[in-house]
């Protein structure tokens, strides 16, 4: 089938109360990857191309790849731009049929953050084209300074800011963090903000850097050599606790890239003498489908397409 938007996937989400991953690509490898865990699993997927992606992987390719896989998939797909920054990016991504956008102000002001996401609601919602914005800031990453509740997102803030910007889903800052390497001490999500924000603002709630950072994967990786020390990431059961809150889109990254990291190295160095792309890319993509898999079970969007 054609694209759908991000909006009509979370709406079953809200409805049946399960969550859906997004999963970020780059190239072809990782989009073929998780095309063949959704059709398994029989699961909704959108697809986030980063405005790096956007650019590392050409978007015109990138796009094109995506909307026609998207026809020969029976399950429902969106394509999504994550972490929009910059409109004229927005403006191409809109351009190339992408059925979801992010803008992601969350680095500015309060207002400046609303003044900048309704521009997007502007030329995205008369489109069909659904609109992500955050609200709280995140660490690593998206910032540098060291973790402090004070950025966590506020529920009051978000009320007024989903009222005032009319998104489709909000982006939340509850104790995550970009990349491998997110929690020094224990590793916990501020579960009661997310009830709180669910149940003042209605819209479906997003979870970024959801990755799980596996212990196993991590040691199998650092056997084939990959040098993740102090690598960890957000619990399995703080996930479902999360789920169960109201968090609707959990992004994934990290947890791929590792994944695919561990593929091409256990080959490569198990198979020294192969020098066929085509070998330790597909034990890399390999690897990533069994990942999405894993999660699309994690977040119970299986068997929901
Ligand atoms: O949160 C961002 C995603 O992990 C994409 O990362 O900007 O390096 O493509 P990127
Ligand atoms: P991770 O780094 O935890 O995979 O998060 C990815 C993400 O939030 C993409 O927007
Ligand atoms: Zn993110």
């Amino acid at each position: 089938m054609a694209l759908v938007t991000m909006k009509e996937i979370l709406e079953d989400a809200s409805k049946r109360s399960y969550g859906v991953g997004a999963f970020n690509i780059n190239n072809l490898e990782f989009l073929q990857a998780i095309i063949e865990a959704a059709e398994e699993e029989n699961s909704p997927v959108i697809i986030a191309i980063s405005e790096g992606a956007m650019k590392y992987g050409w978007v015109e390719l990138l796009s094109s790849m995506v909307k026609t896989a998207a026809i020969n998939t029976k399950v429902p797909m969106a394509l999504h731009l994550d972490h929009g920054k910059n409109f004229d990016k927005i403006l191409t991504a809109i351009r190339y049929g992408f059925t979801s956008i992010m803008i992601d102000a969350s680095d500015k002001s309060y207002e400046e953050n609303v003044k900048l996401t309704k521009e997007v609601v502007k030329v995205a919602h008369p489109l069909g084209i659904t609109v992500e914005a955050e609200l709280g800031r995140l660490l690593g990453k998206e910032d540098e300074v060291e973790s402090d509740v004070a950025i966590y997102t506020d529920p009051d803030d978000a009320k007024r800011f989903v009222e005032e910007t009319e998104i489709d889903a909000l982006a939340v800052a509850v104790g995550t963090s970009h990349g491998a390497y997110k929690f020094k001490g224990e590793a916990k999500l501020d579960i009661e903000r997310i009830k709180k924000i669910n149940s003042l603002t209605g819209v479906p709630l997003v979870l970024h850097g959801a990755s799980g950072v596996p212990h196993e994967l991590v040691e199998e990786a650092q056997k084939y050599g990959a040098v993740l020390k102090g690598a960890k990431g957000v619990p399995d059961e703080e996930i479902k606790k999360a789920i169960e809150a109201g968090i609707r889109k959990i992004n994934i990254d990290t947890d791929l890239r590792i994944s695919f990291l561990l593929g091409v190295r256990k080959y490569l160095s198990e198979h020294p003498e192969i020098f066929d792309p085509r070998k330790y890319l597909g034990e890399g993509r390999a690897q990533v489908k069994k990942t999405v898999k894993k999660k699309m079970q994690l977040f119970s969007s299986s068997g929901k397409a």
